[in-house]
């Protein structure tokens, strides 16, 4: 059901998997799904593009400046038509070309003029797959958002062993299936983010802020769109690339960022408060810079309001209230604790105290804690961006 009528291009490059991309389209098709395959030269060396017009219906985009196909479906309007790109076998070549927004070829010009999502399956020698250039060109595409699928580890058509297959055509089609199932979790569903640190003013010049990168914030305010959401992202400072499709609102302290939770709280499906919020600001804030003097100089601070514990208790209670605990100890427990405190539905539990992981890393790991599971899923470690989808689709579970 979820491929029905959805509109596919099938992109394949020159390697020798692309004929397992045979029985892709079969499965696509099989499904609903109409399907444009588009094959670059490299491909059409290992399987002709006779086989994929039998099999998709349609006839095989081979070549960018081809007048009669452009009088037709000119390349602006196939990139336009689709709905998801999918490089299936995505060679060496391909992955450089897309991560650096060359345009030599029609798969290529289609990738970068389309704005639908675009999903690569890796295929290449073991070598290959590990050269620094290639690693380089995919930690590109993964900070870019596209979808990367496999590949997988195993004997390879050369005879070496390691990473570098091509997922097999069931395991990509299922895949597809789970990327437009995730596309319509939230459809329609109003969402508030609070993300980043908060800066709270001393006197003009100086304040108190904390090493929040903002990035899960990010990450999950870009899933929550994938997921067909209407998001309002309220962030503290950061110096991240602001997602496409949701409303972004700047500030700075708690109290602004507060301000602007009670004003758009209204109607919100889910709120979810990954902002790390100042526990304390200055008393009062110097209307002056102040002036270095003595050895000491102490601060008075006082308690700032907590934003998630108001929204929590507010009469504009969203449905489901979703916090963040970070922790260096007993996680679990400790995440429990808030959850009850403060009135949450959900807690997304860190563990901080390794180096590699959470505050201003690009990996997390996140136990889910709920009133069900006290004790807390473990949805495992990951690329922030991935663990998004998956708090996402958590969340998804309890909102129905
Ligand atoms: O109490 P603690 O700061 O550890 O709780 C973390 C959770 O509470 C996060 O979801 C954070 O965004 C939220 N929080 C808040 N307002 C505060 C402090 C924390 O919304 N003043």
């Amino acid at each position: 059901m979820a491929l029905k009528g959805k509109h596919i291009i099938l992109g394949i490059s020159g390697g020798i998997a692309a004929y397992k991309s045979a029985q892709l389209v079969r499965l696509l098709r099989k499904a609903g799904a109409e399907v444009q395959v588009v094959m670059t030269e490299g491909a059409q060396s290992f399987i002709t593009p006779m086989t994929f017009q039998a099999l998709s219906g349609r006839e095989v985009r081979t070549t960018l400046l081809d007048p009669a196909a452009e009088a037709g479906m000119g390349h602006i309007e196939l990139a336009k038509w689709a709905d998801l790109i999918l490089c299936a076998p995505a060679t060496a070549n391909l992955i450089a070309s897309l991560a650096h927004g060359q345009a030599g070829d029609l798969l290529s010009t289609l990738c970068l003029a389309s704005a639908a999502p675009i999903a690569v399956a890796p295929a290449m020698n073991q070598q290959m797959w590990h050269a620094f250039a290639t690693q380089e060109n995919m930690g590109i595409l993964h900070r870019r958002g596209t979808l990367v699928w496999g590949p997988a580890e195993g004997e390879q058509a050369c005879g070496d062993q390691g990473f570098g297959r091509m997922l097999e055509p069931d395991e990509l089609f299922a895949q597809a299936v789970q990327h437009f199932v995730q596309s319509r979790l939230m459809l329609d569903k109003k969402i508030i983010i609070t993300a980043g640190p908060t800066f709270e003013s001393l006197d003009p010049v100086r304040f108190l802020g904390n090493r929040s990168s903002g990035k899960m914030g990010y990450a999950l305010a870009q899933a929550f769109v994938d997921a067909g959401a209407k998001v309002i992202l309220i962030s503290g400072p950061t110096s991240l690339n602001v997602p496409s499709g949701l409303s972004l609102i700047k500030v700075e302290s708690c109290l602004q960022m507060l301000q602007q939770v009670e004003q758009h709280l209204q109607g919100t499906d889910v709120f979810v408060g990954c902002a790390a919020v100042a526990d304390y600001r200055a008393e009062s804030i110097s209307e002056q810079k102040i002036k270095k003097s003595d050895d000491q100089l102490v601060l008075t601070l006082v308690k700032n309001p907590d934003i998630i514990g108001k929204v929590a208790t507010s009469e504009n209670r969203p449905k489901l209230v979703v916090g963040f605990a970070a922790e260096t100890q007993n996680v679990a427990a400790y995440a429990l604790g808030k959850l009850q405190n403060k009135g949450l539905d959900l807690i997304c539990a860190n563990d901080v105290s390794s180096q590699d992981l959470g505050f201003g890393s690009d990996k997390n790991r996140i136990l889910l804690i709920s009133k069900q599971h006290p004790n807390g899923q473990d949805l495992g470690e990951a690329n922030k961006r991935v663990l998004a989808k998956k708090v996402v689709a958590a969340i998804a579970v309890y909102l129905k």
